[in-house]
């Protein structure tokens, strides 16, 4: 898999320079994610959720975290023990926590800086282990989905919602308009990172999407993984047991 990096001139690696744009764009973050998608990511963390319902969760990860969404959704949908949310940028950490606190969920959701590829939990701490738009974002993806089987409980779950790339005429080509011309440009415009919303298609295009990605989850020992195409493959959910 081809390494793409948001600041193309720096010297920085790649989870150095991903938590920097993370920090940088973390104001506008929340706005950006609901404009940019006319509020249908809401929907496909809903969805992504309602695939957990069965097996009644109780003590979730929420890796990649960011500000908190899917974790604040995951306990309002799931009504789990405990969710703890990790991420590598203080800054989405940071916003997340005031969301959470607003909510009064202090004592359900715990935030912590925390890299997926070393994550500081013993082996088969969690029942359920999720993320949404975060393992595009892994400096080593294989390496952190290890890390993520490893604190996962035998037979427990694991979940993970991404950006995938449309394949049928006429929204594959509607949506490489859209996500090559009018995204950077209002992203632009909003968070005034112009690099962080280029990388944004970049990294989509980049990313082994379904059947490759459900290969490599099978690779790390996952077992009865499936890939359900969300919005005409705009996005996939994928489900997969320890
Ligand atoms: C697009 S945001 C997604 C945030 C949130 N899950 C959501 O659905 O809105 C991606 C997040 O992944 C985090 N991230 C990237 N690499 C990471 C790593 N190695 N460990 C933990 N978090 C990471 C970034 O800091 C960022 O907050």
């Amino acid at each position: 898999m081809e390494t793409i990096l948001p600041y193309k001139s720096s010297q920085k690696n790649k989870k150095e320079q991903v938590a920097e744009m993370f920090d940088k764009i973390s104001p506008t973050y929340d706005l950006l994610n609901h404009l940019l998608s006319a509020g249908i990511d809401k929907i496909w963390r809903r969805k992504a959720l309602a695939m957990l319902k069965g097996n009644q969760p109780q003590f979730i990860l929420d890796v990649a975290t960011g500000t908190a969404d899917l974790a604040i959704l995951a306990q309002k949908m799931l009504n789990p023990k405990q969710i703890i949310g990790i991420d590598i940028s203080e800054g989405m950490l940071a916003l997340g926590r005031e969301k959470i606190q607003k909510l009064g969920l202090s004592e359900k959701i715990l935030l912590q800086t925390a890299d997926s590829e070393n994550l500081p939990f013993a082996d088969n701490h969690f029942d359920t282990v999720m993320v949404s738009f975060g393992v595009r974002n892994f400096a080593h993806l294989e390496q952190g989905l290890s890390e993520i089987y490893r604190v996962i409980q035998p037979k427990g779950k694991v979940m993970i919602l991404e950006f995938s790339k449309p394949s049928v005429f006429p929204i594959k080509q509607l949506y490489q308009f859209y996500s090559k011309t009018f995204l950077p440009w209002l992203g632009k415009l909003i968070s005034k990172d112009k690099a962080a919303y280029q990388y944004l298609p970049e990294s989509v295009e980049a990313f082994p999407e379904g059947k490759n990605f459900v290969q490599i989850l099978e690779k790390i020992g996952f077992k009865n993984v499936i890939c359900k195409r969300l919005s005409f493959g705009i996005c996939s959910v994928y489900m997969g047991e320890k």
